[in-house]
């Protein structure tokens, strides 16, 4: 199995990158907070669990996470390629997941710090929009749809994330410098760590981790 993580606060752009690069590399992307959202759609056990610390723009428990992500892992084949958007989030599920890599004989290979100012994460969180249909993922100024409201993809119509609206994107910020920010410290230390400029273009960004990824594979 090979591991990559995208690291980055809300609004860095994790997801929008993850979609280059699925579609450049054999990553499959794995994003636990799309995990979430659709376990709470469905109003299954985790969902119902999950659903008021979204909300409120706070961690879902270490637990509950590492649970999601080992049945991810155990359903797919050994050698899977996996791009985690969103996971790790806190020291305690980064050690429980090299401890669960370490078990498959697996490793993480490259950790990339999507790194932008706050006044860009609120600007970029604040204008997402995202289709109902097919997630196709916009933003109002820089994403925008060729039809206002529209999916440019599937004709679907596009929609707010509960969670950003202001008041709840000031605790998901909050969480990410008080919760998650050490894992920059913790993937460094393990040499793991490349930053990426997150305020670049997304074609920039996707052509940076690829060019990486596809020299590290030899390619
Ligand atoms: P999750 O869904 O993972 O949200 P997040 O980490 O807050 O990240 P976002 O999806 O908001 O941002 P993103 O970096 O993917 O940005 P995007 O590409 O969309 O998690 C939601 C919740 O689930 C959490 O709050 C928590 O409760 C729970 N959860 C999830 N995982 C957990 C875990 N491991 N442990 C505990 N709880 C967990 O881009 C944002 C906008 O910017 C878009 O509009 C996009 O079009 C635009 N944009 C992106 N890149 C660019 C660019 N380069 N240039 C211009 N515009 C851009």
């Amino acid at each position: 199995m090979k591991i990559i993580i995208l690291l980055g606060a809300p609004g860095a752009g994790k997801g929008t990158a993850a979609e280059g690069i699925k579609a450049a590399t054999p990553y499959m992307h794995v994003s636990t907070g799309d995990m979430l959202r659709t376990a709470v759609k469905a109003g299954t056990p985790i969902g119902r669990e999950a659903e008021g610390y979204m909300k409120r723009g706070e961690l879902v428990p270490d637990g509950v996470m590492v649970r999601l992500v080992e049945e991810k892992f155990d359903g797919g084949p050994a050698d899977k390629a996996y791009m985690l958007d969103g996971f790790p989030r806190t020291v305690e599920q980064a050690e429980m997941l090299d401890a669960s890599l370490a078990r498959r004989n697996s490793r993480l290979a490259h950790v990339f710090y999507l790194e932008a100012p706050r006044d860009l994460l609120v600007a970029r969180l604040a204008g997402r929009r995202i289709c109902r249909a097919c997630g196709a993922n916009y933003h109002i100024v820089n994403i925008p749809p060729k039809k206002q409201d529209v999916c440019d993809t599937c004709g679907g119509e596009l929609y707010q994330r509960a969670d950003d609206k202001e008041a709840t994107i000031n605790t998901r910020l909050e969480v990410f410098a008080n919760q998650t920010k050490a894992l920059i410290d913790y993937y460094t230390r393990q040499g793991v760590l490349a930053r990426i400029d997150a305020a670049a273009p997304r074609e920039r960004i996707i052509g940076q981790i690829v060019d990486k990824l596809r020299m590290a594979a030899g390619q």
